[in-house]
């Protein structure tokens, strides 16, 4: 049992003349000193998952309100607002709500249904339901073209693209009054952000309700202050109001630390001030700010520190921050910060492109962790090793993933890995030079070139599907005749994950966050070619 500070000054005291200070609360916050905490410190709360389609609609005429239905009472008794999450959406959802093989208007019945039914249970209850969530790409060729950028997803498969409207005129015939949001992850994406934008500008336009805008705000060190405020404004221009409906700041490279080193909660701290100074200049746009948990004990991402409250509930520097960013900002010199960069090292050596049997060189090798989620969703990671000679750089993959579909017809969808090298470390935004190029092989062992690279047979693949994963052993040839000793080169590695339908439902990379790796070198990693550590 840990001691509550509740000396502290309250997180909604702090920014109770902005918006309401939220946080999403399990079953296990419902109780003692937690609750104490959830009471001291929010006005808001979104329940983490008990309202979430797979665990209210259990089968096709059996719903389960009990967990929510208590969590809402307590919420109620103690004056603070309740916010609904989620209704449509492609996670945590029954499949048989969504199943390919229904009919068009076998599915939207469903949908109907399930809104209808959900909304008129809690009706009076909820000030803001996330009618629909996630259905958004990150990157968007032609973004003004909203429907071209929606994620395959069971839904948009057997209804087609107007299953988000269906959703929203669902919800305002279920109950007028609660404001309807739509939500996402990576909403700074500039992409992302005027697809959304986009989308809710025609809807209303047609005289289909929608009301808020969730940027989830699952942000991480590489996150760009600037963009998340360009998306707020963005949407605040549609006359709908925006919240902050997920927020946490992951330190990515802490993971499997015992905690944050010093430098690290700095950084932490002043991205959570950056961004909280954004909110209260944007207070007229914006109606609430809830963190996603309470600590970084409980946390969905608790491996890499979060949240402001520590794994025993005690403030962090990040609290400080976040009660007076200016201050704080001030204090801690902010220009200099630098996201930190990954340095990993490729051992000398030539293993064979084996995936059988694995090279015994490769014992040599040092382990890198392509474990850091771009996406909300965390599928597939993977162990890495990698070494090199004067013509190749090797990369040995071991991928944990349970699950393996290559149905998709786009290869990045399928269950792969992607291999990033940049022979100059060039790192210049939007744009691959001489020697930078993007590989893809999946777990069958077919191989597609992304960006800069070369099918030239030189790319050379093995992979094995063992229990658990697969495994893919790869050389990627250099090709400007310059690799030795000492040699640092940009380099990344990412796992794409498909479910079971095919679709990619997760992104893990080794550094780059971002991920814009695709057309930007900028954000990746550095690996030194050495004889030895
Ligand atoms: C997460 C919860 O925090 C986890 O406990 C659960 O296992 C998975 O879902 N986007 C959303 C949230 O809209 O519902 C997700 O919450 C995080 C990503």
């Amino acid at each position: 049992m840990f001691t509550i500070q509740t000396n502290l000054k309250p997180l909604k005291e702090a920014y109770k003349d902005c918006f309401l200070i939220g946080t999403a609360v399990s079953p296990l916050s419902l109780k003692d000193s937690r609750w104490e905490f959830v009471k001291h410190h929010f006005n808001a709360i979104t329940a983490e998952n008990d309202m979430k389609p797979a665990l209210v609609h259990v089968e096709p005429d059996k719903f389960v309100f009990d967990m929510a239905d208590t969590m809402i009472q307590m919420v109620r008794d103690n004056g603070m607002t309740m916010i609904g999450h989620t209704l449509v959406w492609h996670q945590q959802s029954p499949k048989w709500l969504s199943d390919p093989s229904l009919t068009r208007s076998q599915a939207i019945a469903n949908m109907q249904n399930h809104i209808t039914k959900v909304m008129t249970h809690f009706k009076g209850k909820i000030k803001a339901w996330d009618v629909v969530n996630e259905v958004f790409e990150s990157h968007i060729d032609n973004p003004s073209d909203w429907r071209s950028g929606l994620r395959n997803s069971p839904w948009l498969e057997v209804i087609g693209p107007d299953f988000v409207e269906i959703a929203f005129r669902a919800a305002a015939l279920a109950d007028p009054e609660p404001l309807l949001y739509y939500n996402d992850f990576n909403m700074d994406f500039p992409d992302k952000r005027e697809a959304a934008y986009h989308m809710a500008k025609e809807f209303r336009e047609r005289g289909i309700k929608i009301d808020g805008i969730g940027m989830q705000g699952h942000y991480n060190m590489a996150t760009k202050p600037q963009n998340v405020e360009d998306s707020i404004k963005r949407f605040g221009s549609l006359g709908v109001e925006v919240s902050l409906t997920e927020l946490d700041v992951t330190v990515n490279h802490a993971q499997g630390q015992e905690d944050l080193t010093e430098r690290q909660a700095i950084e932490q701290a002043l991205m959570y001030a950056k961004l909280f100074k954004i909110f209260r200049e944007q207070k007229d746009i914006i109606a609430r700010v809830t963190l996603w948990g309470l600590d970084d004990a409980t946390s969905w991402r608790g491996d890499r520190f979060p949240l402001p409250f520590d794994k025993n509930l005690q403030a962090k520097l990040s609290y400080s921050a976040i009660i007076d960013p200016e201050k704080f900002i001030e204090e801690n010199q902010l220009e200099d910060v630098t996201t930190e960069i990954r340095m990993g090292h490729a051992m000398y050596g030539t293993p064979a492109i084996n995936a059988d049997e694995i090279d015994k060189v490769w014992e040599r090798a040092e382990v890198l962790n392509v474990s850091q989620f771009v996406g909300a969703w965390e599928g597939a990671s993977a162990r890495l090793k990698t070494m090199w000679n004067e013509e190749y750089l090797f990369t040995l993959f071991e991928v944990k993933d349970p699950l393996l579909n290559a149905s998709s017809e786009l290869a990045h969808e399928q269950d792969s890995v992607e291999i990033f090298i940049s022979e100059t470390d060039n790192k210049t935004s939007n744009n691959y030079k001489e020697g930078d190029a993007q590989y893809r092989v999946n777990y069958e062992n077919v191989a597609s070139f992304g960006t800069g690279a070369i099918n030239d047979g030189k790319f050379v693949t093995a992979t094995k599907v063992v229990p658990n994963g697969y495994v893919v052993v790869a050389k990627i040839p250099f090709r400007m005749d310059q690799a030795k000793e000492g040699l640092i080169i940009g380099f990344d590695a990412q796992i794409n994950d498909a479910n079971d339908s095919g679709n990619r439902i997760s992104i893990a990379k080794w550094n780059d966050t971002f991920d814009m790796a695709f057309q930007d070198t900028s954000g990746w990693g550095r690996l030194k070619l050495v004889k030895q550590v």
